[in-house]
């Protein structure tokens, strides 16, 4: 585990001169991060502490690094962080592996957000308790993460269904080496090291360790993945007491 551990890290660090192809071009990616912040800009003001955990590249700190007093993106891939720095001015940066301890004081935060960077942990479950005791009590917890194993072929078939043949064939070129790196994530979910979560499963885990739902819907290519807006229950409302409303 050590090892495969260490050789995720060399992974991410790789990706990351890959990565901006995939937040500059694909439309799904950036579609994505429009409905994200949707989704937590009524959270945002200059008293909000906000964690991005898995930044990479900083595509979302980027989007809301003005509307906050406090961004702080973490990452255990220097080269991702390294490459945010240049994208974004007042944001903070840790380099941690969240499969240790994350590195933050008790009540931290008033917003986390988890965009991609879930399913890669050894112990989601784990870092989700963490997240837990990070945030202040009524912070939110955003999580976007596939709701099932991630398909190659279909993956590509999508994109050219949504973009058309000639603009599909001209992503496919500019994407071609992240769908090379995607191949191994592929194989990771295959080999059940990554983990996707059904949204019955997700909702489990987080009202489990004391999240209440607030949000839920699907985002990202096909609908793959699943994003949730989760509150840090007060310590007096038991947790999963009420299920989200969709929206
Ligand atoms: C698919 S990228 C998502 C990046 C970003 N959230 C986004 O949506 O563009 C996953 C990120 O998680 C980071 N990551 C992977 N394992 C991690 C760990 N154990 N601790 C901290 N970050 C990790 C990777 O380095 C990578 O930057």
């Amino acid at each position: 585990m050590i090892i495969k551990n260490k050789f995720h890290n060399i992974f991410w660090n790789i990706y990351a001169f890959f990565y901006d192809n995939l937040t500059l071009y694909y439309p799904a990616y950036y579609r994505q991060l429009n409905q994200i912040y949707s989704l937590i800009k009524n959270y945002l003001n200059k008293d909000s502490i906000v964690l991005d955990f898995g930044c990479g590249t900083g595509g979302l700190l980027k989007i809301i690094e003005k509307e906050v007093g406090c961004i702080i993106g973490m990452d255990r891939s220097f080269a991702m962080i390294k490459r945010a720095k240049r994208k974004v001015n007042k944001s903070l940066f840790v380099i941690a592996d969240a499969n240790n301890l994350l590195p933050f004081k008790k009540e931290s935060f008033s917003l986390i957000t988890v965009i991609n960077s879930l399913y890669m942990l050894i112990n989601p479950e784990k870092a989700i308790q963490d997240f837990h005791s990070s945030l202040k009590s009524n912070g939110r917890l955003i999580i976007s993460n596939p709701l099932w194993k991630p398909s190659l072929p279909k993956i590509v078939k999508a994109l050219f269904k949504e973009e058309g043949i000639i603009r599909g064939l001209k992503l496919f070129f500019r994407l071609f080496l992240v769908g090379i790196l995607n191949l191994f994530i592929t194989e990771e979910f295959k080999k059940e090291v990554f983990h996707s979560y059904s949204e019955e499963e997700l909702t489990n885990i987080l009202e489990r360790v004391g999240f209440r739902i607030e949000k839920i819907t699907t985002t990202y290519i096909l609908n793959s993945n699943i994003l949730v807006c989760a509150v840090k229950v007060s310590p007096f409302t038991p947790g999963g007491c009420k299920r989200g409303k969709k929206f």
